[in-house]
């Protein structure tokens, strides 16, 4: 094998993926090879057996790097024209006849998205069947989900009497009071490689599978449709859509609404 190739793509993703159980090729590899050489320029790799060699003895820029390859920027109620329609639409077909919820957020990084789930379960009185699943890939993500605790810029966009509600304040701190924390269950879990459970009523994967290639997204969908139950709600990101939703076992009943047939 000519040496120039010998540690090409192909190469770091299989190496990759026996450092993380991370399956790249599910991933657009232009958005991936950008992230990653931009990881390299920043560190000083010069190429990717530099950089497997770094993630397997440091354990810190192990930790960078899949922050920096899984972007898991989140917000309490991103998008919160979205949150809207699913209050006063979504939710009260979802309760009708009186049944209680079970939600999963499904890559829900931070925590923002479930925590926005469990406020709106409590404001709006909407009773759950068992604490919101909120899983995903990253752990590091994971246990600062599970402690609850965000800066003032990560809470500045809810308005005042919630915080005070939700929130204890300590130095600058804003900590999920234990009441709202107990509604949620996060959980390490790769979309693409673990199972689903089912019978949800809604699911949300928002702002997930951007990086996916169009295959992997189109299979995941499937999933999510046979992880809900008839009549149960998928609410995507703000930027996503699924072309062939009627195939999958969908019917658009929003923009970015789909119900299980
Ligand atoms: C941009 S955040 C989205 C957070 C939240 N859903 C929102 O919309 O604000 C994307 C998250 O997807 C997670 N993710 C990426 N690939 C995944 C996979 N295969 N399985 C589970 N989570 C994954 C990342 O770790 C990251 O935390």
């Amino acid at each position: 094998m000519n040496d120039i190739y010998r540690y090409d793509w192909a190469w770091f993703i299989k190496r990759f993926e026996a450092v993380s159980s991370i399956n790249l090729t599910a991933y657009k590899r232009p958005q991936m090879e950008r992230r990653i050489n931009s990881f390299m320029r920043n560190n000083g790799l010069a190429d990717y057996f530099e950089l497997i060699q770094r993630l397997q003895s440091d354990k810190g820029t192990y930790k960078r790097f899949l922050e920096h390859l899984t972007i898991n920027v989140s917000e309490f109620f991103r998008n919160p024209l979205h949150w809207r329609v699913l209050e006063d639409t979504i939710i009260p077909l979802l309760i009708k006849s009186g049944n209680r919820l079970k939600i999963w957020s499904a890559g829900c990084s931070s925590g923002e998205e479930a925590f926005s789930l469990a406020i709106m379960s409590r404001e709006k009185r909407t009773e759950l069947r068992e604490p919101i699943l909120a899983t995903d890939l990253d752990s590091d993500v994971l246990e600062r989900a599970s402690q609850g605790v965000y800066r003032r810029r990560q809470v500045q966009d809810l308005p005042e009497w919630l915080i005070k509600k939700y929130f204890e304040e300590d130095k600058g701190l804003f900590k999920v009071r234990t009441e709202l924390r107990s509604l949620v269950r996060f959980k390490q879990h790769d979309l693409l490689k673990d199972p689903f459970t089912r019978d949800y009523d809604l699911i949300l994967c928002r702002n997930v599978v951007i990086y996916f290639t169009e295959e992997t997204k189109q299979e995941l969908y499937g999933r999510f449709a046979k992880a809900l139950r008839p009549g149960g709600v998928l609410f995507i990101g703000g930027t996503e859509q699924i072309f062939n939703s009627r195939e999958l076992g969908f019917v658009p009943i929003s923009t970015f609404f789909y119900q299980k047939i």
